[in-house]
């Protein structure tokens, strides 16, 4: 039977969008009912946290409003305050244990803390933690190495950063200095960072700041559910063709995308737009970026990149978040010949490329291929995915279930043919789910996408539980 949209214990006008990203005034033990089915269970795990004698989540709350920018804000009408971690799971302050199906923004892929990755850190914070590339040292060397084997063609040099926004800015001024062109182009729904450069090819107005952003398009969103041209990628790509015809000189600097958009809701590019706007990009003179700060890293279980489930190479890959499981670590990489651009002038990050962000990350290359993550992204992803598809049929407030791997996102709409944002359902069932102990993420232009981007250790078990989780709360609308 599919369910109306029947918000019961929810009033629509009780949850705005807010800063503070505030959910209705309904806990869980609000709607929750004597002759209910009894709460989904959250599979066993053994281990136990540390006793935490720190200060209470209010005190925390208290200093964060009195002392760090206002812009700083959080999920959850009582903010969770985490103070452990371990694999897929996170731990409050209190010890209550939750599964983390949104991995610090698809940031942790081999597990909280994993001991490899922590010892990686450990070890080398004792034995040297800061130099500089003005030194020689193993452990920027050896990862570059490493990293630079999961790449395909002449992808073969790096330049480490501190985060995506510096990984794109980078990557974005070498593009313009190899071409000696200025305009970029992005697609709408995208997000690349927000410093100067990054900033314009970002192509959404919450993102953006009225400072100045130059030259860069904004391509019409090859998105499969709400697009005017569906699946046809090659439609959309026709818009690329435009902006240069009608918007630049006729040769363009960069074209830069994600192959899945993440902050604009996991939506997977339609099939067949990437090789089209890459070969209209590259017969004008440009380089194509791909962005895998979100959808690298195994992350998509079919492939180790985004891009490669598009049949594309690109001329330059940006990276950051699973890169390190959570250190701060980006990078780009490109061939030889693009990368001698930098060399005409001096370009120096004092922290890039350190050796103990560098060490996290040559761990992290490791763990993926012990464990064999990327296949557990494809198996535990698919399933996830398929019981996902089966709530669809079940809820008619689920308009779209998508992604691959454990990238995945649902669109929550109130009428599936209008394809209506259901702002306020999305942030109701959200706050249940937390208070039924998964932690979900959240995205997409409207703010109602669910984001499903967990460490890469996932289990089918903890995919049976994050969806029980989800139907109860749904159930409960
Ligand atoms: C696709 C993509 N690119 C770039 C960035 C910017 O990365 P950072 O926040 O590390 O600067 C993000 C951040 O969410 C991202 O999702």
């Amino acid at each position: 039977m599919m369910h109306r949209i029947l918000p019961r214990a929810f009033s629509s006008n009780t949850a705005r969008l807010s800063r503070t990203a505030t959910a209705s005034k309904s806990t869980l033990s609000q709607t929750v009912q004597d002759n209910d089915p009894p709460l989904p269970k959250m599979p066993p795990f053994d281990y136990a946290p540390s006793p935490y004698t720190g200060p209470s989540a209010e005190e925390i709350l208290a200093k964060r409003c009195e002392f760090l920018n206002p812009a700083i804000f959080h999920f959850f009408k009582n903010p969770l305050c985490l103070v452990e971690g371990k694999m897929q799971y996170l731990f409050d302050e209190k010890g209550r244990r939750y599964l983390d199906a949104f991995g610090g923004i698809a940031t942790v892929g081999c597990g909280h803390s994993h001991p490899e990755v922590v010892d990686a850190i450990v070890n080398q914070t004792k034995r040297l933690q800061h130099s500089t590339i003005l030194y020689l040292n193993p452990a920027i060397a050896d990862f570059a190495e490493a990293l630079a084997s999961k790449f395909p063609g002449d992808l073969k040099v790096v330049f480490f950063t501190n985060s995506g926004t510096e990984a794109n800015e980078l990557a974005l001024m070498m593009a313009r200095l190899y071409t000696g062109c200025h305009d970029v182009i992005s697609i709408r729904n995208g997000y690349h960072g927000n410093a100067a450069g990054t900033m314009g090819a970002t192509a959404q107005g919450s993102y953006k700041f009225n400072v100045v952003q130059t030259g860069v398009h904004h391509a019409l969103n090859p998105d499969q559910y709400r697009g005017v041209f569906g699946s046809d990628g090659l439609k959309y790509a026709k818009d690329v063709d435009e902006i240069v015809t009608y918007g630049t000189s006729g040769r363009v600097a960069a074209f830069i995308s994600e192959a899945i958009q993440g902050v604009g809701g996991i939506m997977e590019l339609a099939p067949g737009y990437l090789p089209a706007v890459y070969n209209t990009i590259r017969n004008v003179g440009g380089l194509c970026i791909a962005d895998e700060v979100q959808s690298g890293f195994a992350r998509t279980g079919s492939h180790f990149w985004g891009f490669e489930a598009h049949g594309v190479v690109p001329d330059m890959v940006t990276m950051a978040k699973g890169i390190g499981n959570g250190i701060p670590l980006g990078a780009v990489i490109t061939t030889p010949e693009i990368a001698k651009v930098l060399t005409y002038r001096s370009y120096f990050n004092t922290f890039g490329g350190n050796p103990v962000c560098t060490a996290a990350g040559h761990a992290v290359l490791r763990v993926i291929e012990k464990e064999e993550l990327q296949q557990n992204a494809l198996t535990v992803g698919s399933y996830l995915k398929q019981r996902l598809n089966s709530l669809k049929d079940k809820y008619e407030i689920i308009g779209d279930v998508r992604g691959r791997g454990m990238m995945l996102g649902i669109e929550l709409v109130t009428d599936r043919l209008l394809k209506t944002p259901a702002k306020d359902e999305t942030l109701y069932v959200m706050e249940q789910m937390k208070d039924m102990g998964v932690l979900i993420g959240k995205g997409g232009f409207f703010g109602n996408v669910f984001r499903i981007t967990p460490p890469l250790c996932f289990t089918k078990e903890d995919a049976d539980f994050l969806v029980d989780v989800m139907d109860y709360s749904l159930s409960k609308m």
